[in-house]
Order: structure tokens, then sequence, then C-alpha cells
């Protein structure tokens, strides 16, 4: 086996995971374990997160350990997501790996989260690899970039409010629909008509130009408040229950044309005609027909199986390896944190993106 054995650690959100990658990114062990508890309240609770991490996060490694075949002995690079993420989840991850890392001597890398999503689709199709332009959707994260290779991205838009994810979760308990939220509305729009209610498409207009802020940025929280409107109309007419199925599909439109169409721009701006999506929302059907039906022939969509498109920890070891190739080991005092600078990520305040 050629190159050292990883392990993965996440536990930023609601699943706690664990995996084993050879040295050829080969995933030979994965564990993820999503929370139920959660769904009771309509949202992760961060203080229940956090003690199931560290009530399930022993046995969630052993199973991965043993479905790889090793010990934790055998394992030469431990990888965790440091952030960004819930505080109280990510310590959990964090310290487990500093302590397992520190008892067998070996190196410890902290791994930006949504940098995990990037490699995500990588670990199934080996053709994943930058030049391309990517969509990063999840429930806390709504980011538009340009990778040149990895670790060099170039910002293009972010969300001002509320993530795309976050717009899913929020919509579908409108529609009092569990927790979470995506998958609900997926199913419910697969019986609904989109055109039958016509809803906002939040910061997009044809008058936009490249330069101007908005052209790349996002906003959902408009288009929840004009659901809010909806839903309370239709509930006051007494037909909310017979709408449901319409109302979801009609936000799944406005959400997935207004994803589509700022990454287009950005398509027609880099020059570059392969997307990648990545983070829990790039599981959604609607987005991925869509993004490759209005790409065109031309274009290339890379994304994840939904397994790997939802938080997971091969993603994070695949990731902890490009790291850790460049040196990138994380000293012990590595901590986690709630928010933190995307690695290797420029700012573009003029929206020109150089092409190498
Ligand atoms: O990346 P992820 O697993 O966790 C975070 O990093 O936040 O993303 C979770 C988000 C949730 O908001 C969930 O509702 C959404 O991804 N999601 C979906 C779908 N599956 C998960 N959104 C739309 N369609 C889906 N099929
Ligand atoms: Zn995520």
């Amino acid at each position: 086996m050629t190159g050292p054995l990883v392990l993965g650690i996440e536990t930023s959100c609601d699943e706690t995971s664990a995996a084993v990658l050879d040295g050829e990114n080969r995933i030979l062990g994965h564990v993820i374990l999503s929370q139920d508890v959660h769904r009771v309240f309509g949202g992760v609770v961060p203080e229940l997160a956090a003690r199931a991490h560290l009530q399930k996060i022993d046995a969630v490694v052993d199973a991965a350990l043993d479905e790889a075949g090793c010990t934790l002995r055998d394992i030469d690079v431990f990888g965790v997501t440091a952030g960004p993420g819930l505080i109280g989840a990510l310590l959990v991850g964090v310290c487990w790996t500093k302590a397992a890392a520190f008892a067998l001597g070996r190196p410890v890398v902290g791994v930006h989260h949504m940098e995990g999503h990037l490699f995500a689709p990588s670990l199934e199709d080996p053709g994943a690899e930058p030049p391309f332009v990517g969509l990063l959707v999840s429930g806390g994260h709504t980011l538009l970039l340009y990778a040149r290779a990895w670790g060099e991205y170039t910002l293009l838009g972010q969300t001002r409010d509320d993530a795309a994810g976050e717009a899913f979760d929020k919509v579908a308990k409108l529609l009092q629909l569990p927790y979470p939220g995506g998958p609900e509305i997926q199913r419910a729009a697969l019986s609904g008509d989109p055109a039958r209610h016509r809803l906002p498409r939040p910061m997009l207009r044809s008058d936009q130009r490249p330069g101007q802020d908005d052209y790349f940025d996002f906003s959902f929280s408009g288009l929840k408040t004009a659901v809010v409107d909806l839903v309370g109309r239709l509930g006051r007419e007494g037909v909310l229950e017979m709408e449901r199925d319409h109302v979801a599909a009609a936000f799944q439109d406005a959400a997935v044309d207004v994803l589509v169409s700022k990454t287009l721009r950005a398509v027609e701006e880099t020059g570059c005609s392969r997307v990648l999506l990545g983070g829990g929302v790039s599981a959604n059907l609607r987005l991925r027909e869509e993004m490759a039906r209005r790409l065109g022939p031309d274009g290339v969509v890379l994304r994840a199986s939904p397994r790997l498109s939802l938080d997971n920890g091969a993603m994070i070891a695949r990731a902890a390896r490009f790291r850790f190739d460049l040196g990138e080991i994380a000293p012990l005092d590595l901590t986690a944190a709630a928010s933190m600078p995307f690695p290797g990520m420029t700012h573009t305040s003029d929206s020109t993106v150089a092409l190498a």
C-alpha cells in the first residue's frame, strides 16, 4: 500500500462520522451516524448534538476501523474538522482526535469543513479535480468559488443571510415537514406543480452586471418570507394541506433557479464550464438536473453520490491528506472554531477572475 493511512473525523453538526482512506484515497471503512434526536425539535439543538457525538464517537471510529480491517495503531495521519460548525460539536471531534493522535505519536491535521465538501466528488470520480467553478450549498453556507487548483480558490459570491440548506429546512418547517427539510421538500415537490405559485428569485435580476456586489451573491431570507406570506394566505383559505406539494415545488424551483443562474454567470465569467456541486443541498435531484440541463452538452457537472454529498468523515480524511502533503500539521493546541477562514481563498472585489 502506498502513502499513509488517513483517519477522518467529522462532528461539526449532527452527523458523527469516521472514515479510513488508503494511500490512493480509496475508502476502506466509513461510518456515518445521523443523530435522530433533533427531529423531535425540528432543528439541530447544539447542546444535544455535542452530547450525542461524545456518546457515539468511540463506537463510530471502532466500526470504521473494523470495516477497514485495521486498528487505531495502523493510522498514520489523523484528520478532523476543526471548523466551521457548532462549537460544542466540533470540540468533541477535535479533542478526541488530538488525544488519540498524541497517545500514538501521530500528526493531526485540522480540516475546514467546506474544503472537505470540495473534495467529496473526487472520492468517487478521480476526474473531479480543478479547475472548476464550485457551488457549495449546505445548512450553514452558500459559496460560489473558482478553484484554479486544489488550495487555490477565488471567492465569487456568498449568501448575505440564510444558507440554501437553511432555507430548505425553514420552508419545510413552515409546511410542517420534518427535519432535515431538504429531502422532504424534494419528495413533496415531486407531486407538486412548480408553476402554480410564483415565488421571487431574490438577488437575481437581468440588469446586474459583473463587478457589482450582488452579481454573484445570494439571498434566501426574502424567499423564505415570501413562503411565510403564501403559507399564511393558504392557511386562512383552509387549503394549505392541499397546496403543500405545490408550495414545496415552487420553492425548490425558485431556490434552484437562483443557484443555477448565479453558477452559470460564474461559468461565463471564468470561461470554465466544469461545475462542482458540494454540500448537503447538492444531493438535490432538481438542482443536479437543472445544472446539467442549463450547462448544456459542453459542460461537466462534478458531484458526489448523495451519501458523500452530506456530512461525512471520508471527505475530511481526503482534505486532511491534501493539507498533510503540504506539511500543514496542526500544533497540539489546535482548537475548534465556529467560524474560520477558508484556506487558500482569495476574495475578489471586482469579480475579475484570473485564469491560470
Ligand atoms: O452539508 P450538510 O450535510 O451539513 C452542513 O454542513 O450544514 O448539509 C445539510 C443541509 C440541510 O440543510 C439539508 O436540509 C440539506 O443539506 N439537504 C438537502 C437535500 N439533502 C440534504 N437540500 C435539498 N435537497 C436535498 N435532497
Ligand atoms: Zn456540511
